[in-house]
Order: structure tokens, then sequence, then C-alpha cells
């Protein structure tokens, strides 16, 4: 039967809130189902499966850029996949996924990043965990620690805002693969109850090296409250420290602090003790896409100078295949065609270990243990060394 991709309108609506009530259920209610696929129609992200005039999947995709190395990388997300019921272990959903890779590297992304409901069937087209979510607690009262004093933000004045999105921006540089957020997704963090910044020392204006945004929330049996830090970030040794105390200094009236960031924790560092608890964990999964476009983005470590000839093994994208020659010099690498045949390359990666090597998540020597890469030591190590940073992480759950 032939099936056909096309980007879903408002006349599929009805349908595709049904769909998506019946996979993902209703926790929020319809209507935030509804209004939710609305906005992806607006903006041209519900794409569809169609097959004997009916859709049978849909999914939302757009572009986003990551940091990876100090530079944006183009991205491709992918979320919301859903089948229904009746349509499902027909292969609907592998179709659909396939067709929204197949976009992905037509317009040029260099890696497509989602966060699956389950591995199996994105692993089985090229995706692999190359990356956490973690989620982080923290008793006030182990937080006191001495540091300066944070400035009350007010997240209506346009400085203000603009102050903590640059400041985010300076985190997430250092920080793979945080995303260079949209409109969006920062109103929906401005919404938070509270805001506080560390204004950086001797800088003009509101600049800030570190920030904090926080609701309270009740805790059940329990007179004190919850800070939930909706987001953070910070810059420099003193905005660090600032924020910890600022924890610290609820101690009295707040249990405890819960908060996002990478593993490990930079707060850990200032605390005193062992007591910023990891509480839960997610793996989020990368696939290359259009290859050369992705190592051309990312930034690599500027002391490594490295060159590997690498072949890919890519039932699905051949394009990705190779083989390739990987020049890595000051920062920035390259990723260009290499007129040999794959069997005279020095490192074979399977399509899962370009996600997690290229999100600096895994090294080519754990790929190898895994079966997913082979080839001569020395080109592995300098795979490795060209790729690695701090471990990856996202802050922003899409
Ligand atoms: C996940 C979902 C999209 C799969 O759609 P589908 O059309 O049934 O998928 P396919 O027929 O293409 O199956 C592809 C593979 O997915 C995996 N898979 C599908 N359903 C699965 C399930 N319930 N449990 C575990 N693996 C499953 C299998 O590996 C399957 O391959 P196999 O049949 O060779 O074993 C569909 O079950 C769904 O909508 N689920 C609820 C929403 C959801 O979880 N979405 C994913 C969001 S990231």
């Amino acid at each position: 039967m032939t099936a056909t991709y096309r980007r879903l309108t408002h006349a599929d609506l009805p349908d595709a809130v049904e769909r998506a009530v019946a996979a993902f259920g209703t926790p929020r209610g319809e209507e935030t189902v509804a209004q939710r696929l609305r906005e992806r129609v607006e903006q041209g992200a519900l794409v569809g499966l169609e097959e004997a005039g009916r859709v049978t999947a849909h999914g939302a995709v757009w572009p986003a850029d990551h940091w990876i190395g100090g530079r944006r990388v183009p991205c491709q997300h992918v979320a919301s996949v859903a089948v229904a019921p009746e349509d499902r272990g027909r292969g609907a959903g592998t179709a659909l996924t396939r067709h929204i890779l197949d976009e992905g590297v037509r317009e040029g992304l260099g890696l497509s990043l989602l966060f699956p409901a389950l591995d199996g069937l994105y692993r089985s087209l090229g995706w692999e965990q190359a990356g956490t979510m973690a989620w982080w607690r923290l008793v006030c009262r182990s937080a006191r620690v001495a540091g300066p004093a944070l400035r009350r933000l007010d997240l209506e004045a346009a400085e203000d805002r603009a102050a903590v999105r640059a400041c985010h921006a300076r985190y997430a540089a250092g920080q793979p693969c945080l995303e260079d957020r949209d409109d969006a997704t920062w109103a929906r963090l401005e919404d938070a109850r509270f805001a506080w910044g560390h204004p950086v020392q001797g800088g003009a204006g509101g600049e800030l090296d570190a920030y904090v945004l926080v609701d309270h929330e009740t805790i059940p049996d329990d007179w004190r409250y919850r800070l939930r830090v909706r987001d953070w970030a910070a810059t420099s040794p003193e905005g660090l420290r600032a924020l910890v105390a600022f924890v610290g200094g609820h101690g009295t009236t707040a249990a405890d602090a819960v908060l996002r960031g990478p593993i490990p924790h930079p707060w850990s560092l200032v605390l005193p003790e062992q007591d910023l608890e990891l509480t839960a964990h997610f793996h989020w999964m990368a696939r290359g896409l259009d290859l050369p476009a992705a190592v051309g983005a990312r930034g690599f470590p500027p002391a490594v100078r490295a060159t590997v000839r690498l072949a890919v093994d890519d039932p699905q994208l051949p394009a990705a295949r190779g083989p390739w020659e990987l020049r890595v010099a000051d920062g920035r690498g390259e990723l260009a065609p290499l007129a040999i045949d794959a069997g005279e390359a020095e490192v074979h990666l399977d399509a899962t270990a370009v996600g997690p090597l290229l999100t600096g998540h895994r090294s080519a020597e754990e790929l190898v243990l895994a079966g997913r890469a082979s080839g001569d030591a020395a080109a592995l190590a300098a795979l490795t060394a060209a790729c690695a940073g701090p471990q990856p992480t996202l802050a922003d759950f899409f």
C-alpha cells in the first residue's frame, strides 16, 4: 500500500486529537492536548502518514539549535509520535519516523534529537541514547555556604529578561547539548513566580553571571515549602556560589530545592558535603542526519588535532555512509567524502554510534565494547579525544 507523508492541517485536527488522547492519555485534559496540536499545526510542525485516505500515524518535527563544543548545531526535534491502538503493529510508526529522518537530511540538519517513550523503535532506525536530563534534590539546610547575595529580577522588564537570556547563552555554550531556546520556551520559563540574579562584578549595566527562576510548592504533610527551580545558570565562581548560598538561605522555611542539571552537577563543587541527591534521570536519544553539517557546525577541543578515515554502516541513510575523512584542528571539524572502499577505513561506526559520539556521551572505545564500532586503536582514541567534552545534558523537555 502506498503511504503519503505530509504536513497535517486544521482539517486533520479532530482525528489527531483522538489519536493523541488514545496514545498518551489526558493527564492535563483533552483541551490541553487539542491546544498543543493546534499550535503544532500553526507552526507547520505536525506531520502524518496517510494510508488509503486515512492518517494512521502522526508526530511533531521542527528545527532547533543545540550547543555542542561551544557552537550551535542545527538539529531536528522529534516528539509526540502517535499511532492509534487499532493501527499499531503494522509498521506505521516506523514508516512515519523514516520519513521524518529523510526530511531532516533534506533540510541539512546535523542531528535528530528525541525523548523516547521506547528505545527499540528508534534504535532500529539509528537513534541511540546520547545524553541525560537529570533531576536533583537539595535539602536547603545542607546548602548553608557563604556567598554573595542575589538581586531580585523583574521578568516583566525587558532589560532583566535580556540579561537572563544572555547569561543562559554564555552558560549553554559551555554545556553540551543545551538548546538555544526559542521565544516560546523562554515565555514558559519567564512565567516563574520569582527570579533572582547575580550581577557581574564590575560589570556595566544589568549583566548577570548567574540567575535562578523559582516557584514555591507545597509539600504534603510538611509545613515547609519546596523551591522548584524552573531554570538556573551560572558563568562565574561568584555566581555559582551565590546560587547555592541562595538555596541555603531558605533553610528555615523551605525544606528542599528541586532542580535540573548535568551529571555530575556543578553545585556539588560548592556544597560542603554530598547532599545534592540525583532523584531521577532520563536518557534522550540522538541520530546523525547530515553528517558534514553536524561536524562542520559543532566545536571541537582546540588542543586536539586529528585525521580519521571512517565509514558508517547506516542502512537508513545511504548518504551518511561515506567513507569520510574527519579532520579536526583549531577547534573546528570537517567531514569530507573519501574516494576509498569502506573496507579501507580506519574506523567503522554503526549508525547508532554517531549520535552518542557526536554529543560526547560515549567514547569510541565504549562503542567498540558494545559492538557499535571497530577499528584501529589509535584512530579510535583520536575520535574519542576529538568528540570529548562535558557530559551532554538537556534542560528543556520537548
Ligand atoms: C510507539 C508507537 C508509535 C509504535 O507505533 P507502531 O505503528 O505500532 O510501530 P511499528 O509497527 O512500526 O513497530 C516498530 C517497532 O516498535 C517497537 N514497539 C512498538 N510497540 C511497542 C510496545 N508497545 N512495546 C515495545 N516495543 C514496541 C517494536 O520494536 C516494533 O518492532 P517489531 O514489530 O519488529 O518488534 C505506538 O505504539 C504508539 O503510538 N504508542 C503510544 C505513544 C508512544 O509511545 N509514542 C512514542 C513517543 S516517543
